[in-house]
């Protein structure tokens, strides 16, 4: 008997468990979490993850609060130094042309491999702008650079940018050709800074109610603002937002080391159920005033979550990040982490205090290395015949 994919993806987590369990899948229980599918047999032949399209005209743009696609590319730019406020929307103008295009699985105007447009696995394009583009544009800039902190390593080639495109699908090829054409018809008004490619898991792999693991083996996402407080999160009353972009070095090494204990003391969760200790199960609301017979308290405060948590939907973020892993060096050490991105309506009231509370103090510090830092204002969406940018440059 098989298990079809829809029914996993679409049924929510009960009704696809359940269709699982009906069906005789390898599920099993973990003794401090809940069933979870160890491997999903599906023989399904769908092909809607291909076509599948998200509607890229709108007040606000996609790619924000979307369910992440599995694979992403980040893409910024250095603009030239001749480009003006004219030349930006010149710019802007074509690559939304080529993003509206492309997420409809039509090919971009002169495509060269206009085969290679009709997939479009959820394509999402998403724009950014760094405070060189304002400055470009002669228009005060609503982001800043993010100070220096002291766990940092910034290296030149993961950050900053003038321009980025946050491009996401649920398939590889489709990331790479959208890429590949939205830099060639960028390639007159600038040039690529910086590319950062990033992956999930897959769709079809687990039920979209599962929150992912990262390549450190946690779950991640757990805590992320939903529905009406996300968009509290995330959105100005003008439908515009904030990303930011950290390139995050995973220590593996170092952290293959460690027990599972102490991988779980680092962030104040169970690595298997992803549970708060002081629950029993992942969404359990951790509370950080129980203490222990000792009188310590249960949820280290040294916790990367104890140090993250705020309860204030205002002051809260959205992390939409990928894992990164590139080939390890020539001994074999691993080049893995996380292209940590995540939205938020203000960067200087929401994301700035929560880094400079895990600067400060976060065991988790040990085993992440900040390399890269990029932050973008994200502008609003745009209507058919319309372009991104253009309530701010026309
Ligand atoms: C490689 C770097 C990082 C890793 C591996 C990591 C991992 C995690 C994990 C496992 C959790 C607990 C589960 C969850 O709620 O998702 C978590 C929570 C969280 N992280 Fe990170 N994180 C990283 C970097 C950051 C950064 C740079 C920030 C922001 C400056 C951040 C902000 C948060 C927040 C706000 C929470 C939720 C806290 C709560 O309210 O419970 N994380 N992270």
């Amino acid at each position: 008997m098989t298990i079809g994919r829809r029914a996993l993806l679409t049924g929510g987590a009960a009704a696809g468990l359940g269709a699982a369990a009906a069906a005789g899948a390898a599920l099993s229980r973990r003794s401090d979490g809940p069933v979870v599918p160890v491997a999903a047999t599906t023989t399904g032949t769908g092909t809607d993850t291909g076509t599948r399209t998200i509607a890229f005209h709108g007040p606000r743009q996609a790619g924000v609060t979307d369910e992440p696609q599995a694979h992403g590319a980040f893409v910024a730019f250095t603009l030239a130094k001749d480009v003006d406020r004219a030349a930006l929307g010149r710019m802007l103008r074509l690559l939304t042309d080529d993003a509206s295009r492309l997420t409809r699985g039509e090919p971009a105007l002169a495509d060269t491999e206009a085969d290679l447009a009709v997939l479009p696995a959820g394509l999402t394009v998403t724009f950014g702008f760094g405070p060189g583009l304002y400055r470009a544009a002669g228009l005060p800039s609503p982001v800043t650079d993010l100070p220096s902190f002291t766990i940092d390593r910034l290296q030149d080639r993961w950050s900053g940018g003038d321009l980025l495109l946050q491009i996401c699908a649920d398939d590889a090829l489709t990331v790479t050709h959208a890429q590949r054409m939205m830099i060639k018809d960028a390639r007159p008004f600038g040039s690529v800074r910086w590319v950062q490619r990033g992956f999930r898991r897959s769709p079809g792999v687990q039920a979209a109610e599962f929150t992912q693991r990262n390549v450190l083996g946690q779950l991640d996402g757990t805590a992320n603002p939903k529905d009406a407080a996300r968009d509290t999160a995330v959105w100005n009353a003008d439908h515009s937002t904030q990303l930011v972009v950290r390139r995050i070095r995973a220590e593996i090494e170092t952290w293959d080391l460690l027990s599972v204990g102490d991988k779980e003391n680092s962030v104040g969760r169970r690595m298997t159920s992803g549970a708060p200790f002081t629950g029993v199960a992942e969404h359990d609301e951790p509370d950080f005033t129980a203490v222990d017979e000792g009188g310590l308290p249960v949820m280290p405060d040294f916790a990367h979550v104890t140090r993250a948590h705020v309860t204030d939907p205002q002051l809260k973020i959205l992390r939409r990040p990928y894992n990164y892993d590139e080939a390890p060096d020539s001994s074999g050490r691993p080049d893995s982490g996380l292209v940590f991105a995540s939205y938020q309506a203000d960067t200087a009231r929401q994301f700035l205090p929560i880094q400079r509370r895990l600067a400060e103090k976060d065991l988790l510090n040990e085993w992440t290395t900040p390399i890269g830092s990029a932050v973008f204002a994200v502008p609003p969406g745009c209507s058919e015949g319309g372009w991104i940018g253009e309530h701010l440059l026309s």
